[in-house]
């Protein structure tokens, strides 16, 4: 069954069951993105594990999440599980064979995997808003902070870092706003607190250093396989934005790493985006336009992105456009939702006159699904009614002893474990608060300062009362009034924020289109 340069699903049946043909996926569509859809039980878990196999062995590194750790088998070799053999019998797959493959566990707490961080300065605000859930206003307050941060050279790494600019931004609210617009510090005050919600939440240990490196997620072995990074999501999906977030994140930070190279023979990476109604789910209409921009965008630099989810309505209509692979596992059709489901996804395929898609979809056995992919010259081929492949690797958890062994030997084992906490834009804005103090200091004590005795008594002239004198020593500069201090005091620091703009970078920084960093 298995054949070079496709990837094999499974096998189609004919109406009378008899075997049909087998089922491909045309590697170099591999990269035009892909749908496995179908209600709970139904074998999406299991389709998307065939699939990263098949991809892995092809030597295209996969990304995944694992939502149930029911994936994480696949860092093991298969076993004769009487529903993997059946299966291969069932389609004549002779060439079965039981495999372990190259797994790299990642976890954004840390405990599953090997730590996931990234910088807040490299999310950026569009994402860093849709992870606050910001209002309008208090999105507006984001994107100055970014902006001045940006600009500034004030690298935001971790949330004490946006913390302190938070304050900085509070204290010196009226001088910044004349520069940037307005700052109000109610919104302030409640991205702040908005800020401890998620620290609680458990995303202080995911915003930081050192950053997840792209390179570590595209890895091949010396024999030529893929690295299937296994992100851990149990606990994850407990915060669902932070999950979908981060996987936004990492999407947007490929389509900003990777060069352009048209349409290769295999693609260079393939994402999975399990649970994918978490991304779209009331996400503001300016964040959609985005992601479709860049799903459509990164196809060009090879990545392929697989949207796994229990309903195809979950997935916006621009978006499920420009998914050419399809694997659409059973529905149900009780409610009148899940029938315009039934409906959209029967409607979305390539009919096949032997059979009525709406009436399969809802009659599909477990590990069974109607498959289209891209053929010839990138056409969907006609709807076929497939029995999944069974996997080679173990369908179920690792032990944790298994999963351990797994992150001792991995390439990256060791390079994420520590934080580093260099140097950013909180104890540079602690430096220069001390510093501006300091000279408000100097300058109020000079002010203070007594001044010089004229020479010949009097202290003060009164012009126009005609004891002008010429010899009269100048006159003290005011005292400053306490606002007019502060004032003074944060374009001090506007200053030297512009100072290190033209020192340390030469030019502001570039972010992408979702507002990621762009080196
Ligand atoms: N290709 C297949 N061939 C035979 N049986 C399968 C196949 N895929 C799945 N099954 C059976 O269905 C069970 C559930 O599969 P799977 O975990 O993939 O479902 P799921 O759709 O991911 O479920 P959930 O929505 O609960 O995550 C498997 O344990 C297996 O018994
Ligand atoms: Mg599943």
């Amino acid at each position: 069954m298995l054949e070079d340069g496709k990837l094999y699903i499974g096998t189609s049946r004919k109406p009378d069951d008899t075997i049909n043909k087998g089922e491909y996926l045309d590697f170099k569509f591999g990269n035009r993105h892909g749908l496995i859809t179908g209600a709970t039980g139904t074998g999406k878990t299991v389709t998307l594990q065939i699939l990263a196999e098949s991809f892995s062995n092809a030597g295209v590194p996969v990304f995944c999440a694992d939502v149930k750790g029911d994936l994480s088998g696949i860092g093991a070799i298969g076993e004769p599980k009487d529903w993997v053999t059946k299966r291969a019998e069932q389609i004549g797959f002779t060439d079965f064979a039981f495999q372990e493959f190259p797994v790299i566990f990642w976890d954004l707490y840390g405990e599953k995997g090997h730590r996931v961080r990234t910088t807040m300065s490299e999310m950026g605000p569009l994402l860093l808003s849709r992870l606050m859930n910001a209002t309008d206003a208090q999105e507006g307050v984001i994107n100055i902070a970014f902006k001045i941060a940006d600009e500034g050279g004030l690298p935001l790494l971790d949330l004490k870092d946006f913390q302190a600019m938070l304050n900085y931004m509070a204290e010196n609210a009226s001088a910044l706003s004349g520069k940037y617009g307005l700052i109000s510090k109610a919104s302030v005050g409640s991205i702040q607190r908005e800020l401890l919600i998620l620290e609680q939440q458990g995303a202080k240990n995911f915003f930081g250093e050192p950053a997840l490196k792209v390179s570590d997620i595209m890895r091949t072995t010396r024999d030529g396989r893929g690295a299937i990074s296994v992100l851990a999501a149990d606990k994850l999906m407990m915060n669902p934005r932070l999950y979908g977030t981060f996987l936004l994140w990492l999407m947007s930070e490929l389509f900003e790493e990777l060069p352009e190279i048209g349409d290769p023979d295999k693609p260079k990476l393939v994402f999975f985006f399990d649970e994918a109604h978490l991304l779209f789910n009331d996400a503001p209409k300016v964040l959609l336009e985005r992601i479709e921009q860049v799903v459509r965008l990164i196809r060009s630099k090879g990545v392929g992105i697989y949207f796994v989810t229990q309903n195809p309505l979950d997935v916006p209509e621009t978006v499920l456009a420009q998914l050419g692979n399809r694997i659409q596992h059973a529905l149900r059709a009780y409610t009148p939702r899940e029938q315009k489901a039934v409906k959209t996804a029967a409607d979305t395929f390539r009919p096949n006159p032997d059979f009525d898609c709406a009436t399969v979809i809802t009659n599909l056995g477990t590990g069974e699904a109607l498959v289209s992919t891209l053929e010839g010259k990138g056409a969907p081929s006609m709807v076929e009614r497939t029995l999944i492949r069974p996997p080679s690797s173990r369908a179920g958890p690792l032990t944790e002893a298994e999963r351990a062994n797994v992150m001792s030997i991995s390439p990256v084992a060791g390079q994420y474990d520590a934080d580093i906490d260099r140097e950013s834009a909180y104890e540079l804005l602690a430096q220069r608060a001390a510093k501006s103090t300091q000279q408000a200091e100097e300058s109020r004590e000079a002010s203070e300062a007594p001044a010089p005795a004229a020479p010949g008594g009097s202290r003060w002239t009164l012009p126009g009362f005609g004891d002008d004198d010429a010899q009269a020593p100048a006159q003290p500069k005011p005292k400053p009034r306490a606002g007019y201090q502060r004032e003074s005091v944060a374009e001090a620091a506007m200053k030297s924020v512009a100072r290190t703009v033209a020192s340390s970078l030469g030019r502001a920084l570039v972010r992408g289109i979702l507002g990621s960093l762009r080196r």
